[in-house]
């Protein structure tokens, strides 16, 4: 069995992106349609109410796309959304989310005290420390929600003076001190993984960062195949970009991700 339909994927902008380049990496053969949300981004400040709004009305197009999976890429609509999602989702489509996959990484893991960082919509549904405490009680889970990073990240700010004072004025917090793993909980994260590792060794300090879109990547595989739903359709690779409001740092981001011959739309779901 073999089926050609794409993945859908969503996040709030360029964040989702990192999701994406990961699935495209491990499942080459495998049509991505995407949609950003810009226009409401960031969802990190949103209401839970307007979160689950928007990952329903997305969910809907995707699923109109012919879509045989969707993928929640972001943290915040995996915390606000998901059950809003699951209520639209036929049962035999897989829903995908970032955040179950990355907790059950903590069943079998040294780590005794993780800190998470992320949008203060997830860091205040507490989705985190219920779901790592879920598999393995005995990790301590310590929260920082970082709300400056994701636009910060969206707006182009990164490798810059601006993006490493940003950063280490966060991870310096007195929250992060006894920390030996740090999550990112925010799928934008992944685009600063570098500066934040570079933060770590300059203050000496050897921490584990999760970069949770390899481990979303593999769940995604695994599911597809669990359901017969993997293609082997050799050279597709026809991906569509859909974005709810155009702007040039989506683009941008989307060619050093995916290349020039980018396949990109505006569209308004909520005209
Ligand atoms: N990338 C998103 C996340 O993983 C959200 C960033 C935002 O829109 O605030 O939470």
């Amino acid at each position: 069995m073999i089926d050609n339909r794409p993945i859908g994927i969503f996040d709030s902008g360029i964040g989702g992106l990192t999701v994406a380049k990961a699935i495209h990496d491990l499942l080459p053969n495998e049509q991505l349609v995407y949609f950003g949300d810009t226009a409401h981004f960031p969802y990190g400040d949103k209401a839970p109410e307007s979160i689950e709004l928007y990952s329903e009305k997305i969910s809907n197009f995707l699923l109109t796309q012919n879509c045989k999976a969707i993928v929640i890429a972001c943290n915040t609509a995996s915390s606000l959304g998901r059950k809003k999602v699951l209520e639209v989702l036929p049962t035999e489509t897989p829903l995908i989310d970032v955040i179950t996959p990355v907790a059950n990484f903590f069943k079998s893991t040294k780590s005794e005290v993780a800190g998470v960082i992320a949008t203060k919509g997830t860091i205040g549904s507490g989705v985190y420390r219920k779901s790592i405490n879920k598999v393995n009680p005995k990790v301590e889970v310590q929260s920082l929600a970082t709300p400056l990073l994701a636009s910060m990240i969206e707006e182009g700010f990164f490798n810059n003076t601006i993006s490493a004072t940003v950063i280490s004025e966060y991870l310096s917090h007195e929250i992060l001190k006894d920390i030996d793993t740090l999550i990112l909980g925010c799928t934008h994260y992944p685009i600063i993984e570098t500066e934040i590792l570079n933060y770590y060794k300059q203050s000496s300090k050897s921490i584990t960062v999760l970069n949770s879109a390899k481990i979303v990547a593999e769940e995604v595989k695994r599911r597809l195949i669990s359901k017969n739903l993997i293609t082997d359709n050799k050279g597709a690779n026809n991906h569509h970009f859909f974005v709810s409001d155009f702007t040039n740092s989506f683009e941008e981001s989307t060619k050093i991700f995916f290349g020039d011959q980018l396949r990109l739309e505006k569209l308004n779901l909520w005209k």
